[in-house]
């Protein structure tokens, strides 16, 4: 979804079609957004086994330019440019400077004289194209706020196929509706990362009680009671996203006393699948779902690192929590920190300097990129 919606927008900025190679387990989630029109790709288009193009393939740009294969004098004529070429930006296009030529101006020019470009991507780009002074003009135009441009485009190209909406209507009218505040709690754990599921509990409640989002429960030394903390909100429900029951079942008995009292917390879980199963459909489906579902929290804690949380808070509107991570301890201090905008983080921003061709340590040019709160590496857009 990251991917598609900064596709979208470059095919808005360089006046192209979107068309979208359909994978098998791509076809139930989504409806078509445009009525009247398609944006599957259609099965007789020309450039045929699109899976045999990959980084340092000979269609893509980056080869050509390595190679001197393509010339980016801007006084080139479109005739002597090949009729398409792959453009590489999934993740690894980082490590090779040719790839991250997309992100310099001389680059969009002779880009924008080639017909196709097929794109493949597993990151949200769309920060990057801030950073280029091609499209300057358009983007201020297009946005005037600039933390909310995947909140808008998110909303405007995706819309769930009816299984999925079902899904996350059913379980939410079903469930998490009837109480009077909803805490989404989204968990992501990365094979990296070197916390147990107890550490991270403790994180989850560490980071919710310090701000005010879970309530305490008290230990009542005389008369050896366990109750809640008055809280005026009401009834609360905690809405755990996660693959794992492990988390659910911690929260819910911690929380396992509460029923008994006026303002009870309700915790739910619709779904754990135990592990992420790539390519499966039905899987796929409920993740959309619970992105979805999640969406309608009040409050949400989400986690580093992790596209889900992203679309799901970007598309809500909601300056979520993060849960941050840490690649060498097992434990992270502070356990979270709010989100200062909506706008998810693109991972790996370029790092070619486009004056000099090098690369730097750092190169994020543009008034409207800063570092992300979760990923030191990263960059957001920011108003
Ligand atoms: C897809 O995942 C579901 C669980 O969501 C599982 O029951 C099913 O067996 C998987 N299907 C395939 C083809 O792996």
């Amino acid at each position: 979804m990251l991917t598609l919606a900064s596709t979208f927008l470059y095919a808005l900025l360089t006046n192209r079609v979107l068309l979208v190679d359909h994978a098998t387990d791509f076809v139930d989630l989504f409806c078509e957004p445009f009525p009247g029109s398609s944006w599957v790709l259609p099965s007789n288009f020309p450039v045929g086994n699109l899976d045999s193009y990959y980084a340092s393939s000979e269609k893509s740009y980056g080869y050509l330019l390595k190679y001197k294969l393509i010339s980016e004098d801007p006084e080139a004529r479109s005739d002597i440019l090949p009729g398409f070429v792959f453009v590489n930006l999934e993740s690894s296009y980082i490590w090779d400077v040719y790839d991250q030529y997309f992100f310099c101006d001389e680059s969009q020019i002779t880009l924008g004289k080639i017909n196709w470009l097929l794109v493949k991507s597993d990151v949200y780009f769309l920060p990057g194209l801030f950073m280029l002074s091609t499209f300057d003009e358009e983007l201020s135009l297009m946005f005037p706020s600039k933390e909310t441009v995947f909140h808008h485009l998110g909303r405007y190209l995706f819309k769930p196929s009816n299984s999925v909406w079902k899904l996350a209507l059913q379980y939410y009218h079903s469930y998490v509706a009837k109480d009077n505040q909803v805490v989404g709690i989204q968990i992501r754990d990365f094979p990296w990362s070197l916390m147990s599921k107890e550490n991270r509990f403790n994180q989850i409640m560490k980071c919710g009680l310090k701000e005010n989002i879970l309530q305490p429960i008290i230990r009542d030394g005389s008369r050896k009671t366990r109750h809640l903390t008055e809280d005026r909100t009401g009834s609360k429900a905690i809405l755990v996203i996660s693959l794992y029951k492990d988390y659910y079942d911690r929260m819910k008995s911690f929380y396992a006393s509460s029923t008994r009292l006026n303002r009870p917390v309700n915790v739910y879980q619709p779904t754990h699948e135990e592990a992420q199963r790539l390519k499966n459909l039905s899987h796929n489906e409920k993740a959309l779902a619970e992105i979805y579902l999640l969406s309608f929290s009040d409050v949400m804690i989400t986690s580093a690192w992790s596209n889900f949380g992203y679309v799901s808070y970007s598309i809500a509107g909601i300056k979520p929590w993060i849960l941050l991570s840490s690649k060498v301890s097992k434990e992270v201090d502070p356990p979270c920190r709010q989100v200062r905008t909506l706008d998810p983080c693109f991972h790996v921003p370029p790092t070619i300097n486009c004056k000099t061709k090098r690369r730097s340590k750092t190169n994020w040019v543009g008034p409207h990129i800063r570092q992300c709160e979760d990923v030191n590496e990263g960059v957001k857009l920011v108003d």
